[in-house]
């Protein structure tokens, strides 16, 4: 399984994959349930965070420690090949004492039977196969340890614009194609005026269909991708008039992969997003893993906006 959609995000040095802070990162009653769980932990506790990505919530468990004068050993563990204190601004300072392990699936854990005092996940457990995700959770942790996991609820707003977002991703790529054109122009120009005019045609046609697609995606919510791809169109048709053509062909290869790199993202969101009858399945594998469930709520952020469910277990 290729995990590159989500490798190249985080080289790009984004602490959150589902950001709420106007700093990049999880704040307000998403800072303040993670700030709760860490809290109670005992000065030599020992803290595995899952599916960490760029190790926002690692770096909460840290900032915690610090607030509280305490000396966590914490690791953070991701299937994709992550690098946080390299990737993240000022990451080797800010991630200092949080050991990462990349290419880590939570399903099968480099680290020995009841090693740990508390395991953390936000929108990460999902994406594992959870029945043995939790079995191998339980392994790890220590009798009557605790976990927490923040999950993405099928009906959160996140989820939803991710759905209208699929549908505007199957408009660009498969019904207008969009970045095909571009190329068909680049090499129609190359060709002969009478075929550049016909693909230049075809070009402006598929601008129209976008543009009218714009302001009505909008008006449900959507349109982040539709405005997206017309942006990358724009300036890709102007950089035509200015750099050579093999330029001018990479950059329409570098827009599509980042475009569809997003989408593959959405994807993964969308299908691993747990509606009610998910999370009784997943709190039937709980206890079948040998845990008990403490608490199962909506999580919620900035006051009504639903951004999951939380899921706190003890391993018995
Ligand atoms: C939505 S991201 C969440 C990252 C981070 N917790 C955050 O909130 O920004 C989901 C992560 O799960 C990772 N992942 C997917 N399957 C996994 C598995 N089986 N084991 C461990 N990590 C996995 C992906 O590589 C990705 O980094």
């Amino acid at each position: 399984m290729s995990l590159e959609h989500w490798e190249a995000y985080y080289r790009g040095g984004a602490l959150a994959t589902c950001p709420t802070s106007p700093e990049g990162g999880y704040d307000l009653e998403l800072r303040e349930v993670w700030r709760d769980f860490f809290a109670p932990l005992p000065a030599q506790a020992r803290l595995l965070d899952i599916g960490t990505g760029n190790g926002a919530v690692a770096l909460i468990a840290a900032e915690t420690a610090a607030a509280l004068g305490r000396r966590w050993e914490i690791h953070a563990t991701d299937l994709a090949q992550i690098d946080p204190p390299r990737h993240v601004p000022g990451g080797a300072e800010r991630f200092s004492g949080i050991t990462f392990h990349p290419g880590v699936a939570t399903e099968q854990l480099p680290f020995p039977e009841a090693h740990f005092d508390a395991v953390s996940g936000q929108y990460a457990l999902e994406y594992s196969d959870t029945a043995r995700a939790l079995a191998e959770l339980a392994r790890v942790l220590k009798p009557g340890a605790r976990a927490q996991f923040v999950l993405h609820h099928a009906e959160s707003r996140l989820v939803l614009t991710g759905k209208v977002s699929q549908r505007e991703a199957e408009l660009v790529f498969n019904e207008l194609r969009v970045y095909r054109r571009l190329r068909k122009l680049l090499a129609g120009e190359r060709m002969s005026a009478d075929a550049a005019q016909r693909a230049g045609v075809e070009v402006q046609s598929a601008i129209r269909a976008l543009k009218l697609a714009l302001p009505q995606a909008q008006q449900s919510g959507g349109g982040r991708m539709l405005a997206v791809t017309l942006d990358a169109v724009r300036k890709l048709m102007e950089m035509r008039a200015e750099a050579r053509p093999e330029l001018v062909g990479l950059e329409i290869d570098r827009a599509e992969n980042e475009l569809r790199a997003g989408v593959r993202r959405l994807n993964d969101l969308v299908v691993h997003a747990c509606s009610n009858e998910r999370m009784t399945e997943l709190e039937g594998q709980a206890a079948t893993a040998g845990f008990e469930v403490l608490e199962r709520v909506p999580q919620y952020h900035a006051g009504a906006n639903l951004v999951g469910w939380r899921l706190v277990l003890r391993r018995a």
